[in-house]
């Protein structure tokens, strides 16, 4: 992995926008059923986290929200804040992607508006044929790729490594939910099948998430 980048988010929103009619409802599981917390330390489940992007990815479709694309750094507007929740837009160019991190102590979703993202997570030890000989040989097994076109989406349990990139000519758009709102996150390398550990980062309240890195 390079270098990681500065962050830039665009102007915040730090409360539930009326224009978002996803982010006006709660998610039944945020009604104090404390038997529902079996996917972290949040009353949020990862189900609701995925029912949240997909409700606003079909928002930013139907022109609900501005996106915009910087081709310098990755663009992303927080869309959504309370103490359980962060709704965040991120669009993404080719060159641009996540480095290979945890969520902390967080769960997370996210859904694909437009374009297509590529994901590789880390699973302990196998692969799959997606991986290229060549790829096998610079990360050995442990790491799965799995593209994820628009609206289709992924979900991010405790304890889920993976990076995000855009590998695709045209500008992607994706919906990311977190539950608790990211505090820490840790970064990663894999060499011959091991994941290392590099780093741990707290999370300033606001700052944009998924990492950085220019490929
Ligand atoms: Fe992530």
């Amino acid at each position: 992995m390079t270098a990681v980048t500065p962050e830039r988010a665009d102007t915040p929103v730090t409360s539930a926008t009326p224009d978002s009619p996803a982010l006006a409802f709660l998610p039944r599981s945020l009604h104090g059923d404390r038997r529902r917390w079996h996917d972290g330390p949040t009353p949020v489940s990862l189900a609701d986290l995925t029912t949240i992007t997909r409700q606003v990815a079909a928002e930013v479709a139907a022109g609900l929200h501005e996106v915009r694309v910087d081709h310098t750094h990755r663009w992303s507007r927080r869309l959504h804040a309370d103490p359980h929740l962060d709704v965040w837009l991120i669009s993404w160019t080719t060159e641009q992607a996540a480095e290979l991190h945890d969520h902390g102590g967080s769960i997370g979703a996210l859904t694909v508006v437009r374009g297509e993202l590529t994901e590789w997570r880390w699973t302990s030890g196998r692969t799959d044929d997606q991986v290229t000989a060549e790829e096998l040989a610079v990360c050995g097994p442990g790491l799965r790729r799995r593209a994820l076109p628009a609206s289709s989406g992924a979900a991010f349990p405790l304890g889920h490594v993976h990076d995000v990139s855009n590998r695709r000519p045209e500008p992607a758009v994706s919906v990311h939910a977190y539950s608790p709102p990211l505090s820490t996150m840790s970064y990663y390398e894999v060499e011959r099948g091991t994941l290392t550990r590099r780093r741990s980062e707290l999370v300033e309240p606001g700052a944009s998430p998924e990492g950085g890195q220019v490929l």
